[in-house]
Parts: structure tokens; C-alpha cells; sequence
């Protein structure tokens, strides 16, 4: 059977990229942010994971407001990025994994998550930013990546239980499935943060700080949230919590977690920018 070795969660905003494009790792800005990484990329080197099963979210590069799918996944060979709009860098194509994204396809639909499934898909910002943060001078091509959008741009939007749910859905079906592969998992994207409005600028570093804690033993303490309390407690991008909570979602069932990692670091283009390494009894 695949075997989940862990779950990452890490910000995913596009100045990250940019920065690591440009070579400012060590600039004052940014030294302290970068500093968290290494230990985490270690963990990922030793473990050798064949799969990473990535929840983020879509910012308008493949799904525009005008039609949003609440969960889609990539069931593709390839997924490209492409130009944003601030004229990120070409980076080389995100390697797909087919025969789990079925499985996992199949297993979601039997059990009442009715998902929409892309055999074509760009990948944005959201999922191409923490590969590069893992695997430095974009050398992510040998993991094999499923993509998992979860919308959380366009109201309505699925709750926080229930895409704690949705990820535990795709854990059980990882658990499920007639392989050898080591898969990790990943939730991209917050902490708090509001980009536009009156609020902008807005960041909750206490709030983000209890997440991280609840988020080791304790994620039940935030799926009881509706997305609007999650917008006054994080900010109107702060749902991106979400993201997280699908990672830790697909780790339940895994029994006590070891928490091997957590930084928090802010402000980091107007949000609070935390990564947090959560490993399984399969991790070596
Ligand atoms: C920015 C983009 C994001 O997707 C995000 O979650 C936070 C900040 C940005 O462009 O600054
Ligand atoms: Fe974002």
C-alpha cells in the first residue's frame, strides 16, 4: 500500500519565487524567512518521496472567477505554469502522476466528493512556489505531483470541516492504493493575510501561532470555523487556512503525528508566513 510519510505546510506567495529567481535569499528582507527552509528540504532528501499530493489554491491562472470548481484535482502527465501577470520566469514543467490521481479520482466520487477532474491543467504560483522552496533551482522534476485546487477566491466556498474532510478523503484514498509509493502531502498558501479593502495589511500573528499549535494534535479546534469567521480572525485571504487543513486532514488516520518542524516568520509581502512539518510513523 502507498504510505503517507508526512504533511508540509508553507507559504506560497509569488515574491518567494522571485526572490529565489533573483538570488536575494540572504538580503535582510528575506534571510530570516529562508533560514527556516533547509530543515525541511533535509527531511525531504532523506525520505525520498516518490509522490507529493499538493492542496492549493488557484489565484486565476486556470480558473478565473467566472467558473470555479470548488476541488479539482490534475489527473495529467505534465502541468506548465504560465506568466501571471507580473512576467514570473519560465520554469520548467511540473512532472503529473496518473495512476494515483484515478485512484484517488475514483475513490472521492464513491464517497460523495463529486471533484472536477483535469487532464489539462496550468498550475499557478500556489503549487509552484513550495516546489521551488523544496527543491531549489526549480529541481522538482523526479517528484511526481497531483495537484489539488480548492477554491477559496470566489464565495461560496467550501468550509474549513469540510475540506478537513475533503483531505481526509484523499488520505484514506492514498491509504487505499496498491503500491509501493511514499507520498507527502502539502497545504499552501496563508497564514493571515488581506491584500486589498480596508482592512489590507491586515495579519493575526497570535491567531496564526494557536493554528500552528492546534494543527500538530487538535485541528478539530479550527474546522468548527465558517469561512466568514476565518476572514474576521485572518483576513479576507486568510481562508487559505483551508489549504492547511486539507493537509492535515489527509494525515488523520495516520495515528500520533511528530512534529519535526514549525517557523513563523512575518511580514513576508503582507502576510504571516509559516511552514510547519508534521511526519507520520512511515517517515524514516
Ligand atoms: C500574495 C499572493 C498570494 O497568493 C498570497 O496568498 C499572498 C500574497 C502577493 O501577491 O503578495
Ligand atoms: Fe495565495
Amino acid at each position: 500500500m502507498a504510505k503517507l510519510l508526512g504533511g508540509i505546510g508553507s507559504s506560497h506567495i509569488p515574491a518567494i519565487g522571485v526572490a529565489m529567481d533573483k538570488g536575494l535569499e540572504q538580503e535582510p528582507y528575506w534571510k530570516s524567512f529562508f533560514e527556516a527552509y533547509p530543515p525541511v528540504r533535509e527531511w525531504l532528501y532523506k525520505q525520498e518521496p516518490d509522490i507529493a499530493v499538493i492542496f492549493y489554491n488557484d489565484h486565476g491562472l486556470e480558473f478565473f472567477h467566472d467558473r470555479k470548481p470548488t476541488f479539482a484535482i490534475g489527473a495529467a502527465e505534465q502541468y506548465e505554469n504560465a506568466d501571471e501577470g507580473w512576467g514570473i520566469a519560465e520554469i520548467p514543467p511540473v512532472t503529473g502522476e496518473t495512476e494515483l490521481s484515478w485512484h484517488i479520482v475514483n475513490h472521492l466520487v464513491e464517497n460523495d466528493f463529486d471533484i472536477t477532474i483535469c487532464q489539462e491543467m496550468k498550475v499557478d504560483h500556489g503549487l509552484t512556489v513550495p516546489l521551488t522552496l523544496m527543491w531549489p533551482g526549480h529541481k522538482y522534476g523526479h517528484i511526481k505531483v497531483i495537484p489539488v485546487a480548492i477554491n477559496c477566491e470566489r464565495h461560496p466556498m467550501p468550509k474549513p470541516s469540510r475540506s478537513f474532510a475533503f483531505g481526509k478523503a484523499i488520505g484514506d484514498a492514498i491509504r487505499s492504493f496498491a503500491g509501493d509509493q511514499k507520498v507527502v502531502v502539502f497545504g499552501t498558501g496563508g497564514l493571515s493575510h488581506q491584500l486589498d479593502g480596508q482592512r489590507a495589511g491586515f495579519i493575526n500573528k497570535p491567531f496564526d501561532l494557536w493554528c500552528m499549535e492546534k494543527m500538530v494534535d487538535e485541528p478539530e479546534a479550527m474546522t468548527g470555523f465558517s469561512n466568514y469567521e476565518l476572514v474576521e480572525k485572518a483576513g479576507a485571504q486568510g481562508v487559505e487556512l483551508n489549504m492547511w487543513l486539507a493537509m492535515r486532514g489527509a494525515l488523520e488516520g495516520e495515528g500520533k503525528l511528530q512534529e519535526l518542524h514549525r517557523s513563523y516568520h512575518l511580514p513576508i509581502s503582507n502576510t504571516g508566513a509559516g511552514l510547519q512539518l508534521l511526519a507520520t510513523a512511515h517517515a524514516k
